[in-house]
């Protein structure tokens, strides 16, 4: 069954103060963080990069969770995976070859998570692609801010996606936050993002905490309706 893992878009932290607001949110009950690297031209933004990433890794033991917003996604495994990125997801509206793409970066000793924009249909990821990543990453913005409000019209592809693959790691990114988390659990999201929400919230350990109590009771909600149909 897959487990609930929260990862706070490091995006909303101090920039001034990456290494504090990487430990910050780690004490706060974050699984992982969330880094957005963005090219300025996969999405018209220009963010961190490998040696940003490389700079906060001495400063925490969290799993490194790299969004790549970057038009040439082969061109950074090799940079991102030596500066610590642990699961490197790339955008199918980047490549050609995303199976190549896949076995490089698994080659390069990270996992391979694969991001789908709102308006990309699902079956892009169905088949030879969602079995050979370790993640699919259902974007509820389009990709280049944070701040945005969640797409909740994107929900029906988790759905989609939880039924024909019950362990799959499911990522979602944009917009989350208390009022949107039960339509991304329910739809059966296991990996959530979140900048602002967390982020700017009074009590971080709150938010963290009610996002992994949600998710975790989908999934064995899930779970206890396979096993009655087996
Ligand atoms: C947007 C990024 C997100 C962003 C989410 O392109 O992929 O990770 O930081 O920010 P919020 O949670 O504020 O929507
Ligand atoms: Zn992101």
């Amino acid at each position: 069954m897959p487990v609930a893992k929260i990862a706070p878009s490091m995006l909303s932290c101090d920039f001034a103060n990456l290494a504090m607001e990487a430990k910050r949110m780690t004490k706060n009950g974050a699984d992982w963080l969330h880094l957005d690297v963005m090219d300025g031209h996969f999405v018209p933004n220009i963010t961190l990069g490998a040696p940003i990433i490389s700079a906060i890794r001495p400063h925490t033991e969290a799993y490194f969770d790299c969004h790549m917003m970057v038009s040439n996604p082969s061109q950074w495994v090799d940079d991102i995976a030596k500066a610590g990125g642990q699961m490197y997801t790339f955008h199918i509206e980047a490549t050609e070859d995303p199976i190549s793409l896949i076995q490089q970066i698994h080659a390069a000793g990270m996992q391979a998570g694969v991001a789908v924009k709102p308006n990309t249909p699902v079956e892009k990821v169905m088949g030879a692609v969602a079995e050979q990543c370790d993640m699919i990453l259902i974007m509820t913005v389009e990709p280049g801010f944070g701040g945005q409000r969640f797409m909740a019209q994107c929900m029906p592809k988790v759905e989609a996606l939880r039924i024909k693959y019950p362990n799959l790691d499911i990522e979602v990114d944009g917009g989350l936050s208390l009022d949107t988390i039960d339509a991304s659990a329910d739809a059966g999201a296991n990996v959530i993002v979140a900048g602002t929400g967390i982020f700017k919230a009074e009590k971080p350990s709150e938010v963290i905490d009610t996002f992994k109590e949600k998710v975790n009771n989908a999934q064995a909600r899930f779970a206890a309706a396979a096993a009655v149909s087996e």
